[in-house]
């Protein structure tokens, strides 16, 4: 048996998805624990790439069950999609996607107030992806209009919980957002519609996930976004509005946290980060849009140019110390390869003092100014390198530098989002 999380260390984006992939080859079941359809995983077989927002990659290894939990917020078009998509492409979901009877969805109104409330706030958005996420997470906890999976599957309370959801909520629409109120027999028409599609896939999670851990399988948690994106430990308000960190892989999927044996942070050998907030190492101008150009930094759900800036220490220690991480997973190492000098940021100043943790306080962030140390560059290409020892040896020392200065080995170096290739380390 193992039990492993893989989750992002940064802002999002770090390549999860390629090193979930690669972990599922070990792994009998992968399970997504919170987010929605706010994420985008790409994974690349063969000539063929596809982009995930609700199922979890895993799916594309034709033996392995997949899960959606309870943490998730579903969005059941998107699921659907997904679903279809997939079986155009010659894989099937039948009999090894399982979805959460309590997870929340996500419904019209959410999407269309997601995209209202940040049109509204002027020049101080978050960024959102748009997808409903902040409005379900919301009617969730507010415990009033929540609808989740299993309400689904009973017409008479879906009806009524829906109606007076859509009643309260075209109230705010009309409003607050001078808008167009949403009709509901659309909705209810294509919820019960999507009741019967999802029928088959619904079930109870947590009872099905430990019997598997007591049964000696193999459990990769997958998470979404990415470390400072969480809303209690994030760069708040500039994150999502789940929690990222490896506590919601249980609380997300009914598994307590004495089940799980590893947790893995992804991080990629520089810093990205997609919508607004603080981001200390962002390479402005020329520089930035040159690492943009090698890493084709654009985001899989909205196509959104990705700030990109130097790695950033601070933030590795912050993940490790808020997830518990046992190792780094290093995505994307090749993309450095025609850099000619490279820069780590290993600690902050701020008014005089060094600072090695990353600030909670965005105000304190704001003041930070990174302390670099800059190793040469190995201007040579890693794509086909499979073997630690093979790497030329200034990629090892930046490795080396990473490693030393976060305090954690290195279990995967990816250099490409090919499957294989991949770095295993010992
Ligand atoms: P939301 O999750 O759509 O509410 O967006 C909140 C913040 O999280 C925004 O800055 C988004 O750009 C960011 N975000 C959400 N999902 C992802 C993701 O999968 N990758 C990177 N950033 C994300």
């Amino acid at each position: 048996m193992s039990t492993k999380i893989a989750l992002g260390a940064q802002w999002g984006d770090e390549g999860k998805a390629k090193v979930v992939d690669y972990l599922t080859l070990d792994s009998d079941i992968v399970v997504r624990y919170q987010g929605g359809a706010n994420a985008g995983h790409t994974v690349k077989v063969g000539d063929v790439e596809f982009v995930f927002h609700m199922i979890p990659s895993g799916i594309m290894h034709q033996d392995k069950i997949c899960v959606i939990g309870n943490g998730v917020v579903v969005d059941p078009q998107a699921l659907l999609d997904e679903i279809d998509d997939l079986h155009t492409k010659g894989f099937s979901c039948e009999g090894r996607l399982k979805v959460s009877q309590s997870a929340h969805l996500v419904l019209p109104y959410h999407k269309l107030l997601d995209r209202a409330g940040e049109e509204s706030k002027g020049g101080v958005t978050i960024g959102t992806t748009g997808r409903g996420i902040g409005p379900a997470y919301r009617d969730k906890v507010e415990r009033t209009h929540g609808i989740r999976v299993m309400d689904l599957f009973d017409a008479r309370r879906l009806t009524e919980k829906l109606r007076a959801a859509v009643d309260v909520k075209n109230e705010i629409i009309k409003k607050i957002y001078n808008l167009e109120p949403l009709e509901f027999a659309p909705i209810i028409d294509s919820y019960a519609s999507y009741a019967e599609r999802l029928r088959p896939f619904v079930s109870d999670i947590s009872i099905f996930l430990n019997e598997a851990i007591d049964s000696g399988k193999n459990v990769l948690f997958e998470g979404a976004q990415g470390t400072l994106l969480d809303v209690d430990h994030g760069t708040y308000p500039y994150v999502t509005s789940s929690n990222t960190t490896a506590g919601a892989a249980c609380t997300g999927s009914g598994v307590g946290p004495t089940r799980i044996e590893e947790v893995i942070g992804v991080t990629k050998s520089y810093t990205t980060r997609v919508g607004n907030g603080p981001f200390p190492t962002e390479m402005v101008g020329e520089d930035g849009d040159h690492l943009r150009k090698l890493g084709n930094e654009f985001g899989a759900t909205t196509g959104r140019a990705r700030r990109c800036g130097w790695f950033d220490v601070p933030i590795l220690r912050s993940a490790k110390r808020l997830n518990g991480l046992t190792s780094i997973a290093l995505t994307r190492l090749d993309t450095l390869d025609t850099m000619e000098r490279l820069k780590v940021c290993t600690s902050y100043e701020y008014k005089g003092e060094r600072l090695d943790q990353f600030p909670s306080d965005l105000e304190i962030l704001a003041d930070c100014q990174p302390i670099y140390e800059e190793i040469e560059g190995w201007r040579s290409s890693t794509a086909h390198i499979r073997s630690y020892q093979e790497l030329p040896s200034l990629a090892r020392d930046y490795v080396e530098l990473l490693v030393e200065r976060i305090g954690l080995p290195a279990s995967l170096i990816s250099v490409g989002p090919e499957r294989h290739a991949t770095i295993e380390m010992d």
